[in-house]
């Protein structure tokens, strides 16, 4: 997508193979900040710290992790272990696992000197499937916005999304705002509506800023507007994205997302959820109990952070001295309140047989 005019991704290799150069988003939407991984260590931790977040994303950038590591030592040892080191970097979204793992189960097999170069090329390809698979996420959801504006020809068309699974939590196009981007594109109006998306406001510092860039109508709202604005018929619908989402079809996706399902139900709206199949975790079943979920920094919650008035980034704390603060950074949306799954493969009913027959077909 673009940047002041200019087509970006949110990672690349440098030319030479020996690094990933990718958008430190924590600097984001103020400072469009590029950082070089060179090691393992680096990746991790730019996982870990969310430099790069969004489930496609960590999990291309961990793909490039274990290529990076094979141009020091390549192995059957040093390869499993960057693979924990990079799995253990946030536990929730699958594609991090899934990613690490499509890498080692392909080099292990290979003989040592082939690894570094079988690695880079496969990481490679993770990275523009990615993109393909999102550019075909977008396709299938331009055909359910296309019909959901048929039924009001000349209006605009209110989208309402939570967190930022747009094209900086992916290689590109995203997978929530990949059928927004093309909507536009077709002529379609539309608007999104933004939450902010605490603790951590990837809506408002994200999502926001590549609309923009965009030039996508859009307005940022407090998380507790949403309800209210459905209650009012300023939603159409909702699209959010996905971290992990089990074999009968329970959505694990950033925390408040199960508070707007139950809104739009409530108001009797569509709630879409936009995932690769790589989001997809067919070995569990019940979301609630079988999904991880990571818990982050009480700071995080505690303080926030932004541009100041001479421009400068600052932090404030926002909670009294001494109060605890829990921070759980996703939760679930049961499979009954998911109208349909947006997918490289078409747009599916979030239920067991449909999921296991897509994914073996
Ligand atoms: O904690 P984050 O910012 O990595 O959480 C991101 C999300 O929850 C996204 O909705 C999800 O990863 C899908 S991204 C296409």
């Amino acid at each position: 997508m673009k940047v002041d005019g200019q087509h970006r991704r949110s990672l690349w290799p440098s030319a030479r193979g020996d690094a990933l150069y990718v958008i430190d988003q924590r600097q984001l939407p103020h400072t469009l900040a590029i950082a070089r991984l060179d090691r393992l260590d680096q990746v991790r931790s730019a996982i870990a710290e969310m430099w790069v977040r969004g489930a496609p994303l960590i999990g291309a950038t961990a793909a490039y992790g274990i290529a990076l590591q094979c141009r020091q030592a390549a192995d059957d040892a040093a390869l499993r272990a960057a693979q924990s080191s990079l799995d253990s970097a946030r536990p929730t979204a699958v594609n991090l696992a899934w990613a690490t793992r499509r890498m080692v189960d392909a080099l292990l097999p290979l003989a040592l000197a082939q690894r570094a170069a079988a690695a880079w090329e496969l990481a490679d390809a993770i990275a523009e499937e990615d993109v393909a698979i999102n550019a075909a996420i977008g396709r299938h959801g331009l055909a359910l916005l296309q019909a959901l504006a048929a039924r009001s020809p000349g209006g605009t068309l209110n989208v309402l999304t939570h967190c930022n699974a747009g094209w900086l939590a992916t290689v590109d196009w995203g997978t929530a705002l990949a059928p927004v981007y093309l909507a536009q594109a077709s002529g379609l109006a539309v608007h999104v509506w933004v939450d902010e998306t605490r603790p951590r406001n990837q809506g408002a510092s994200l999502t926001a800023w590549e609309l923009g860039q965009q030039g996508v109508a859009h307005t940022v709202i407090a998380d507790n507007t949403g309800g209210h604005l459905m209650q009012r018929g300023q939603v159409d619908l909702v699209i959010v994205g996905a971290d992990r989402v089990t074999a009968r079809g329970d959505v694990c996706n950033k925390i408040g997302t199960y508070l707007k399902a139950l809104a739009a139900r409530d108001n009797g709206l569509p709630f879409y959820v936009a995932m690769p199949f790589s989001t997809l975790d067919l070995g569990l079943s019940d979301g609630l109990a079988e999904i991880p979920i990571e818990h982050r920094s009480a700071r995080e919650l505690t303080h926030v952070s932004g541009r100041d008035g001479a421009g400068q980034h600052t932090e404030v704390q926002v909670v009294p001295d001494g109060s605890p603060a829990l921070n759980p950074a996703f939760d679930v949306t049961p499979a009954r309140l998911v109208s349909g799954l947006i997918t490289e493969r078409g747009v599916l009913v979030a239920d067991e047989a449909v999921l296991r027959g897509a994914a073996s077909g």
